[in-house]
């Protein structure tokens, strides 16, 4: 195979602050023409400002932006269209009350003759493209109705719409099955081979080995290195094991465990019970207990129904039948007020919807569950709040720029530490978690498998869903197997493994 070998984009000495604050110091990355390149770095590191600067979002930078070796200087995203560069963003994007191809064809949709959207050729052309890549999202339905893998998936299709030279992706896949991220994959390969400079972003270390040509490392706005994976013959493990101590700094040999070590004994007292929870359609006659100091992990298929029990556990959702206990006391929760009250906590599968107020800064946040705390008199007691607030940045090592820092600001990992502190700052007797490191770097990962850990050491009885099988089987004391609404095996301690995980769901599918 020949190697193409031009470089198509080029950054020269990037440069970039927030409010005097330095995120970018520096930036020289050469993205050459058929080459998936990688940025490779913890949240915060400047990943998503760099490619923002491509794309025309951020004008406000010091250094230079070539394509094809002439100077281009990108004034907003529309611009950089222009000039061949499309982004699929970290944060989705799309308009809930539009259909699917309006979305993909905003600013361009076809009119008729009378000036009236053209419906017909809008759904055809928006088939197409979905064709190409092998999605089968109706064009005609609501984005508001879509799973939020299927959103992603509208957002590429939306992006290659453009028909792009230069391809950004910020973590396409954070929020994808496996199934989706291989369709992803397909469509990435097809780009590649047709001479487009894609940069994407994950950190998903199987992905950057499936995918990637060249990856290049940023740390706290730094360039650290790059390196070229199809020059490279050292074991998955071990070129993994080098990027992490590039990522963070960290020698080789001082990187640790991912996971914490896990409950030593379960006591027998039981904190939290469900029984017979139905709801038809969705799952069916759940039953299951949580320990003190347990943590239990609830394993199944993308629409097992694992979702759909927490948020009724929660009070987000209704359920037909079923009997909820808190140390040994029937309760009744009509919905997450209750919840709370009652000290059930729930770091939902999207934090973007529904675990944080983004216009809201940290202090607002942390103190969300916990208002009625710091009010005398009627009055909301600030000093209070704010000690609460740098207790819990220092705590859980939340990296931000300011105190005053928004939270839709922050990078994911910081987001989802904000969301734990939260719950943390409520004492929850019991957590339900969705997706607990969605879009999280390694250390942060670490750090949150850490904190879900203690939580549990500390009295509180953690229920957990995650898609990522590693994460699942590294955390949870005990696994309840979820298949087609029903709970279908229980596996605890060592025989949680994914052969027994995938054991138990294939024996009882059709
Ligand atoms: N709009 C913004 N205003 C202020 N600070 C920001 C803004 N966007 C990003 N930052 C800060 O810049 C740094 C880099 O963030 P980002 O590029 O999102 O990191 P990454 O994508 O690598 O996780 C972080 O410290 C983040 O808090
Ligand atoms: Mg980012």
């Amino acid at each position: 195979m020949v190697r193409v070998t031009e470089v198509m984009l080029e950054t020269k000495h990037i440069k970039k602050a927030f409010g005097g604050i330095t995120v970018l110091k520096g930036i020289n990355l050469e993205i050459k023409k058929g080459e998936v390149h990688t940025l490779l770095g913890a949240n915060g590191a400047g990943k998503s400002t760099l490619i923002k600067i491509i794309d025309g979002i951020h004008t406000d930078f010091e250094g230079e932006i070539f394509i094809n070796g002439e100077r281009v200087r990108p004034k907003n995203p529309n611009d950089a269209r222009l000039l061949g560069i499309g982004m699929v963003h970290q944060e989705l994007s799309l308009i809930p009350t539009l259909s699917v191809a309006e979305n993909v064809f905003i600013g361009r949709l076809p009119k008729l003759a009378n000036g009236l959207v053209n419906f017909k050729k809008l759904y055809r052309d928006c088939a197409n493209i979905f064709e190409e890549i092998n999605i089968t999202i109706k064009p005609n339905e609501m984005v508001k109705n879509l799973s939020i893998a299927d959103r992603q998936m509208v957002e590429i299709a939306k992006m290659l719409s453009h028909q792009s030279e230069i391809i950004l992706l910020d973590e396409p896949t954070s929020s994808l099955s496996d199934d989706g991220v291989e369709r992803l994959f397909k469509t990435v390969e097809k780009l590649r081979e047709n001479g487009k400079a894609i940069i994407f972003i994950t950190h998903k270390f199987e992905e950057i080995f499936a995918i990637s040509d060249r990856v290049t490392v940023l740390r706290d706005g730094q360039q650290i290195d790059t390196i070229d994976l199809n020059m490279e013959t050292a074991p998955h493990s071990q070129l993994e094991t080098k990027l992490v101590s590039l990522m963070t700094g960290t020698h080789e040999d001082e990187i640790g465990e991912l996971y914490p070590k896990k409950a030593k004994e379960i006591s027998d007292e039981v904190v939290f019970e469900v029984q017979d929870y139905t709801q038809e359609g969705k799952y069916d006659q759940i039953s299951f207990q949580i320990k003190r100091g347990e943590i239990v992990g609830l394993v199944g298929l993308k629409g097992a129904g694992r979702t759909e029990v927490i948020r009724s556990i929660f009070g987000r959702d209704t359920k037909q039948s079923g009997r909820t206990f808190l140390n040994g006391e029937e309760i009744t929760i009509k919905n997450p007020r209750d919840a709370i009250k009652k000290g059930i906590g729930l770091i939902s599968e999207d934090r973007k919807e529904e675990g944080f107020v983004g216009c809201l800064g940290l202090k607002e946040n942390i103190n969300l569950t916990t208002i009625m705390d710091t009010v005398t008199f009627g009055l909301i007691n600030k000093a209070k709040e704010t000690k609460k607030m740098r207790d819990y940045i220092k705590k859980l090592n939340i990296r931000t720029t300011s105190e005053q820092a928004l939270v839709r600001n922050l990078s994911g990992g910081n987001q989802q530490k904000v969301v734990i502190s939260k719950w943390l700052a409520a004492n929850c007797k019991v957590l339900l978690i969705d997706e607990p490191t969605r879009g999280i770097d390694v250390k942060a990962k670490s750090e949150i498998y850490q904190l879900i850990r203690d939580l549990a050491d500390n009295g509180t009885a953690v229920l957990m869903i995650t898609s990522e099988l590693p994460e699942l089987i590294g955390l949870s004391d005990r696994a309840l197997v979820m298949h087609e609404g029903k709970i279908v095996n229980e596996l605890v301690g060592d025989a949680i493994n994914d052969e027994n995980i995938m054991n138990s769901i294939f024996k009882h599918s059709a």
